[in-house]
């Protein structure tokens, strides 16, 4: 069977998992893509049943875990036994359990794991001060995983892929989520108040008027903020992860290479 519908589902604050996906799905080169992108509140449906030939869902990897605001939107999913990819993308430190949650999860939803992945993305925590997997997924990464979308699209035309099974790595129980910093001091000296902050925030914890105003409660530090800022005036310099930052780039510099189970 060639792959006609080809669902792909994601969270992706700073795009590094979109960018992922994307290549997947180009590699597949399904007649029909349909792709629900849940990183914005307004995008999420209230319900989602899926009966695709196949589904691609990725999202980022916090402190080795599912961010909990995917894990909250992804509840919408439902299927009969579709089968899915679950793809998880990280930093250049370790992905650690979020893989196996990410299967646990549409397992749950009643989706089959017939393959997955973990990729690396430019590390939201990244600045020209301390580099973190700057750049990436470069071209070798998009490569690497246009061509697992090659080896999807003929695993289900040759049939083996509905019947294959995969155990993804990672822990269970998983580890424990990190307790939250206080998203204070927040800092956008040189501000223009574009308003790009406020769109691209995933949990709508910016407010832009005659000032710009974050929730701490609801900002979740994916960085989205920082990254989309082209007055470079959007800065979380909360001194937890500043140091987070310096120890990341101090160690963590040995680039890390994709790894796909299929
Ligand atoms: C709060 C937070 C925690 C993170 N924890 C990890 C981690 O445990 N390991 C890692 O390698 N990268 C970690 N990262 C980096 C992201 O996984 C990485 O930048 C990813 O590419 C972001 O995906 P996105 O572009 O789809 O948002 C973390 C990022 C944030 C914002």
């Amino acid at each position: 069977m060639s792959c006609k519908k080809l669902k792909m589902i994601c969270f992706s604050p700073t795009r590094t998992t979109h960018r992922i996906l994307d290549a997947i799905a180009e590699g597949v080169g399904a007649q029909q893509l349909e792709v629900l992108d849940m990183t914005r509140t307004d995008n999420v449906p209230e319900s989602c049943d899926c009966a695709d030939d196949l589904v691609i869902i990725g999202g980022p990897v916090y402190s080795g875990r599912i961010p909990l605001t995917a894990v909250e939107r992804f509840k919408v999913l439902k299927s009969c036994g579709s089968p899915v990819v679950p793809v998880v993308v990280y930093g250049n430190r370790a992905y650690e359990d979020a893989l196996v949650e990410l299967s646990d999860i549409v397992t749950e939803a009643g989706f089959k794991t017939v393959a997955g992945a973990a990729f690396i993305g430019e590390h939201s925590f990244s600045t020209e001060k301390t580099p973190i997997a700057v750049s990436r997924p470069d071209e070798d990464d998009l490569g690497k995983a246009r061509e697992f979308g090659k080896s999807l699209a003929a695993k289900l035309a040759d049939g083996t892929l509905a019947a294959a099974s995969v155990e993804v790595p990672g822990n269970r129980p998983y580890k424990d989520r990190s307790p939250k910093a206080s998203a204070s001091p927040i800092s956008n000296d040189g501000c223009q108040l574009c308003g790009s902050c406020e769109r691209v925030c995933p949990t709508a914890a910016i407010s832009v008027g005659s000032l710009v105003e974050t929730d701490p409660d609801k900002c979740i530090f994916c960085c989205a903020c920082v990254k989309v800022c082209a007055f470079e005036a959007r800065k979380l310099e909360v001194p937890k992860l500043l140091e987070v930052s310096q120890w990341l780039a101090d160690n963590f510099s040995a680039r890390r290479e994709p790894e796909i189970f299929i």
